[in-house]
């Protein structure tokens, strides 16, 4: 077993690695009929393209997809659709150091031994450019529960978190940090430039919702939606954290603090707090679906850290090379297509169970 494909009914399989030719997803399970053409999928690929903005990577990827199968005449025909990306910036050479070294924090050492051989050339399929396959996937996912909204933003950034007092949905957009704290972008700016400057790093987190989801979508158990979403996260490049609505603040709260109470509202109940994330028991409660989600500071520095070669000699190892200073920030579009893909696939799951 590979693990290259997740979800259910709707379920996705990506391919490829930072430096072959192309990557791309083959989405089985979408239901026939829904309008789709790569103007669908180009916007959120190029959310998470880099070489935006001078904090991300300066590396030019396009990111053109391009459907190869499974739509006719503009709509889904309910056979695999399958999405491909073109490789275009990919530099081997800046990679030759990465022969000799095991990169501390990256998937090298560990690939090597479980596989006894790796693709040294930028991580291989352990390089997030596969994430772009995600997105691709995820944008296709949107079509499938066009009820809920999704939206992620960048919460914090090395530590300094935004006021949530200041929070607008609109600044999430204005600023290359998807941040909605207009003054926290300011210092981040500051923040990120002198990480990048040093040779160094951050981390960041990013929180998720999805609106609109109505309640009974989950399962109890096994498949509990919160386990669907922290699984779907967690799979994500650099992701050490995921909580469900308040995570472990819950844990500090005590019952009547925590509790979601309920009174009559005019379709449903109307919750008087969300600390749950929109999930009760595994299932959707008709609130927020929320999720936050830690990425860890990129491992990729121009700083030297000790390590060791693949024969076993001590060495260091200086990442050169074109990085993100904070991963995470790239990171927002792709934990929103993992919402978008586990959320469509609970609906069509819900509808094969419930009708
Ligand atoms: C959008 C995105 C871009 C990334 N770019 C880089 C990068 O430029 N340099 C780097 O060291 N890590 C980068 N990463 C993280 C690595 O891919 C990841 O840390 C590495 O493969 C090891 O996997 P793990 O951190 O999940 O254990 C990125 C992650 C994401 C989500």
């Amino acid at each position: 077993m590979s693990y290259n494909s997740f979800g259910r009914v709707f379920r996705f399989t990506t391919w490829g690695e930072s430096h072959g030719p192309a990557l791309g997803a083959v989405v089985d399970g979408c239901p026939p009929g829904l309008n789709l053409s790569e103007a669908d999928i180009q916007p959120f690929l190029d959310k998470r393209r880099p070489g935006q903005s001078r904090f991300t990577t300066q590396r030019q990827e396009p990111d053109q997809v391009r459907i190869l199968s499974g739509v006719f005449e503009g709509r889904t025909t309910g056979t695999p659709i399958s999405l491909m990306i073109e490789n275009v910036d990919q530099r081997s050479k800046d990679y030759s150091d990465v022969a000799q070294a095991y990169r501390p924090g990256h998937a090298d050492y560990a690939y090597d031994a479980k596989y006894g051989f790796r693709d040294y050339r930028g991580g291989g399929r352990s390089s997030a450019r596969e994430t772009a396959a995600r997105v691709a996937a995820g944008a296709v996912a949107r079509l499938v529960i066009p009820e809920v909204r999704i939206r992620a933003w960048v919460e914090a950034i090395g530590g300094d978190s935004i006021d949530q007092a200041a929070f607008d949905a609109q600044e999430i957009d204005r600023n290359p940090f998807f941040c909605p704290d207009a003054e926290a972008a300011h210092r981040w700016e500051a923040l990120v430039d002198a990480a990048r400057k040093a040779g160094s790093s951050l981390g960041a987190v990013i929180a998720c919702e999805a609106v609109g989801v109505p309640a009974g979508w989950g399962a109890p158990l096994y498949a509990k939606l919160d386990s669907e979403l922290a699984a779907a996260c967690m799979s994500i490049n650099a992701v050490k954290g995921v909580e469900i609505g308040d995570g472990f603040a819950a844990a500090a709260l005590t019952g009547e603090q925590n509790a979601d109470a309920m009174r009559p509202g005019t379709d449903g109940p109307a919750f008087l707090a969300n600390h749950a994330g929109g999930i009760a028991g595994g299932i959707s409660t008709g609130q927020a679906v929320r999720v936050r989600v830690a990425f860890k500071p990129t491992s990729s520095i121009l700083t030297p850290v000790p390590t060791i070669s693949p024969s076993g000699e001590a060495t260091e190892i200086a990442t050169k090379g074109r990085h993100d200073p904070c991963v995470g920030i790239r990171g927002a579009p792709v934990v929103e297509a993992m919402m978008a893909l586990v959320l469509a696939d609970q609906k069509l799951l819900h509808r094969a169970q419930v009708g």
